[in-house]
């Protein structure tokens, strides 16, 4: 859509979870002028429901190099070493500069970090705070840290009301990114948004900016039951599609093994019980109380997630069983309420008392692994265009991603693409290119989707893109998710006709677009890999499919 105003950056952010606000920090410290756009308000992410950890080899005998190795282990073959090494060596002093940022991680009363495990790692590695709240904790230091980063004593922003101004770091919250502007030459020149607020500026307007950094997080809300927020809905990758960026990996889904089951009909966002129970020694049973996953890997309970999941659902199945349990009763109440006070209020909340029973559980859709393509410095295939932290696709998960380690590369790739935009800063001066002109927001390029088509394509992607897939299933999600496409192009086209623009309708539009990516990279990949689950295809093809599937939209064929 055509702005209706503008204001002018080095950087934009997009996102504000741990990567965007990570990036932001460091790029408002090298001097470069910073807006930070969220889509509501700046802890509102999925960073803030991290629970088990952040992890990084900060623990006796422990190296970046074992760290290494089990990433490796659970990428099953498609992580980028390169990326995982550079993730592993500089994760330990970025974990100590968010320490130094304000972010305060349990102690163990020995003194120093209390170290914790989870699914795939062999040593005690994982960070953690509030017991089990550490998303919320990195989240608050983080945005206490936006907010300290120098009051501009000058006034406001000449931009939307809604927006604070600081000495160069300025927030725009409630606003949606809708598409990235781009000069003649193919290179960004900043993004287009809508912000819901109040405010002269409200609506339709535009950030002009050399470098813009996409950290939306992930789409978990392209399935029915999910771990993410409301607000997780594959707005940067479809950005990123559309402005002709290329998008890698998104077949593996990853499918978090113990998510408390609230019932087979329940939506949206699910409460998470954290890998870190498992870790700290709960037990997987089924209906028999036996403990299926002993005898299935060296690990048992904490082999990485996906081969857990898989565990999982096949017992499920065996016994034409709903969900599975967590038996953490041994624990005792001390140990859960000091250690878990989070999941402990969440399962007392659903009337379930871990204490004293077995916790009822279910995999449930919780983090993309691929995401927007990059480089080891965050750069997209379009110049200008960085992505961080879970819409990115930096290589370091490969096929499933290891635990703990989201956090960690949301820090570590942040610092790198700030790095990266200072030093083109300070080389070359970057400067926006004048904006190609956009459509009139009444004439929109593309069709926009009701609201209700939400319901729809997560029915579909739940139904045949899920947990287990097969050719079969993916045409069917394919033929679905074509028609609500075709549906709405044909109303734009015979009609002019086009879902009222907002962000409910932008959120639908965008669903459908990473939904529609995720089902052709998911037919392509003939094989079972990592959380690529092929029910028709169980094995593993090394020979032909040890290679990523790279996404591009056609622009003749939106
Ligand atoms: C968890 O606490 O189990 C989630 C950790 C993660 O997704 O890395």
């Amino acid at each position: 859509p055509a702005p209706g105003w503008s204001i002018d950056a080095d950087v934009v952010v997009v996102g504000s979870g741990v990567a965007g606000l990570t990036a932001a920090l460091r790029c408002e410290a090298a001097g470069l002028n910073t807006v930070v756009v969220t889509k509501a308000r700046l802890d509102d992410g999925s960073t803030r429901w991290a629970q088990g950890g952040i992890a990084a080899a900060l623990g006796e005998g422990d190296t970046p190099e074992q760290h290494l190795d089990d990433t490796l282990v659970a990428g099953v073959g498609l992580c980028d070493a390169d990326a995982v090494r550079i993730l592993v060596t500089e994760g330990p002093d970025a974990v100590r500069r968010l320490i130094a940022t304000g972010a305060r991680f349990d102690e163990s009363s020995a003194g120093g970090l209390d170290l914790t495990r989870e699914g795939g790692h062999h040593r005690r590695r994982i960070a953690h705070a509030g017991g089990d709240a550490t998303g919320a904790e990195v989240s608050r230091a983080l945005v206490e840290a936006v907010h300290a980063a120098g009051t501009d004593e000058r006034g406001t922003l000449p931009g939307p009301e809604g927006g604070r101004r600081r000495a160069g770091l300025r927030t725009i919250e409630n606003a949606l990114v809708l598409d990235l502007l781009t000069d003649a030459d193919g290179r960004t020149a900043g993004v287009t948004l809508h912000v819901m607020g109040e405010g002269q500026h409200d609506g339709v307007g535009a950030v002009h900016a050399p470098a813009v950094v996409l950290a939306t997080g992930g789409m978990g809300q392209v399935f029915s039951a999910t771990t993410n927020p409301s607000v997780s809905t594959g707005d940067g990758v479809a950005l990123a599609l559309r402005a002709g960026a290329e998008v890698s990996d998104l077949e593996f889904v990853q499918f978090h093994p113990t998510v408390l089951f609230l019932g087979p009909d329940v939506e949206g966002q699910q409460p998470l019980v954290s890998e870190a129970v498992r870790g700290e020694g709960a037990h997987l049973v089924d209906a028999d109380g036996v403990r299926f996953m002993v005898g299935q890997h060296e690990l048992a309970e904490l082999a990485p997630r996906d081969v857990v999941a898989k565990g999982i659902l096949r017992r499920m199945r065996q016994q034409d069983a709903e969900h599975m349990f967590l038996d953490a009763r041994h624990f005792g109440a001390e140990m859960w309420e000091h250690r878990f006070p989070t999941i402990l209020a969440a399962c007392r909340a659903h009337g379930i008392d871990p204490v004293h029973e077995p916790i009822p559980i279910a995999p449930a859709a919780h983090y993309a692994s691929g995401g927007v393509r990059t480089d080891s410095h965050g750069r997209t295939t379009v110049p200008g265009l960085y992505a961080c932290g879970e819409v990115a696709c930096t290589g370091v998960h490969g096929a499933n991603r290891l635990a703990s380690n989201s956090l960690l590369e949301g820090l570590v790739y942040a610092e790198r693409i700030a790095d990266d935009i200072t030093g083109a800063h300070a080389g070359n001066g970057l400067r926006a290119g004048v904006p190609q002109p956009v459509p009139h927001p009444e004439r929109p390029a593309h069709p926009l989707l009701a609201p209700e088509a939400r319901f729809a394509i997560q029915r579909t992607m739940t139904d045949g893109a899920g947990v287990l897939r097969s050719a079969e299933s993916l045409r069917q999600a394919a033929d679905r998710l074509q028609r609500l496409h075709t549906e709405a192009r044909d109303a734009l086209e015979e009609n002019g006709k086009t879902a009222e623009p907002g962000v409910d309708t932008w959120e639908a539009t965008n669903l459908l677009c990473v939904a529609r990516a995720l089902v052709a990279a998911a037919s392509a990949r003939e094989e079972t890999r990592g959380c690529h689950w092929r029910e028709d295809l169980p094995d593993r093809d090394d020979a032909r499919w040890r290679r990523h599937i790279v996404v591009r939209l056609n622009p003749d064929r939106t």
